[in-house]
C-alpha cells in the first residue's frame, strides 16, 4: 500500500530513483513551452533546486529526512508565497512531473498515485486565483 511506511520511497527507486525523477523533472521544465513562465521563477542554475527537491521528496515519500538534515524544516505552501503561483503555474509544474514520471521504470499505479499526491501540495502552494 503506497503511503505505508517507506513503501512509496521504495517504489520510487530510493534516493537514486528520486534523483533521476528530479533530473527529468527539471529537464522537462527547461524544454516544455508550457513551463516557460514557471522556469523563469527559478535561478538559471538548477543544481541546488534539484538537490533540494530530491531531498525533500525523499522524506515526503517516507524515506530518510535528507532535506531537513541539510537545509532545515520547510512548509511547502508558506515557502512558495514568494512566487506568484496561479492554476496555470500549478498545472505547468505538475505537467513537468508527469513528463518526468513517463520516463521512470515505475509501476503505472504508482505514477498515478504520485500525481494525485503531488496535486495536494501543488494546489496548496497556489496563491493566486
Ligand atoms: C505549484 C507549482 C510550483 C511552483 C511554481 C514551484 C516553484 C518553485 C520555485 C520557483 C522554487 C525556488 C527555486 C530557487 O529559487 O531555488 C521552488 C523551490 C522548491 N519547491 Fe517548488 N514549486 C511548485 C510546487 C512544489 C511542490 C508541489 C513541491 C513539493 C512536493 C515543491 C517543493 C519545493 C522545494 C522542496 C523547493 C526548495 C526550497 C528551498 O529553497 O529550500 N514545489 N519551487
Amino acid at each position: 500500500m503506497y503511503g505505508d511506511g517507506d513503501s512509496s520511497f521504495q517504489a520510487a527507486g530510493g534516493y537514486e530513483g528520486i534523483c533521476r525523477l528530479v533530473d527529468d523533472f527539471y529537464q522537462a521544465m527547461d524544454t516544455l513551452p508550457q513551463a516557460i513562465e514557471v522556469r523563469a521563477m527559478y535561478p538559471p542554475d538548477l543544481e541546488i533546486p534539484a538537490d533540494k527537491l530530491a531531498r525533500f521528496l525523499c522524506g515526503w515519500l517516507g524515506g530518510p529526512k535528507l532535506y531537513r538534515e541539510k537545509y532545515g524544516s520547510i512548509t511547502i505552501p508558506a515557502f512558495h508565497r514568494q512566487f506568484p503561483i496561479d492554476a496555470g503555474s500549478r498545472d505547468a509544474w505538475l505537467l513537468c512531473m508527469e513528463k518526468a514520471l513517463e520516463k521512470q521504470p515505475y509501476r503505472e499505479d504508482f505514477k498515478r498515485y504520485l500525481m494525485e499526491q503531488l496535486y495536494v501540495p501543488a494546489e496548496r502552494s497556489r496563491n493566486r486565483p
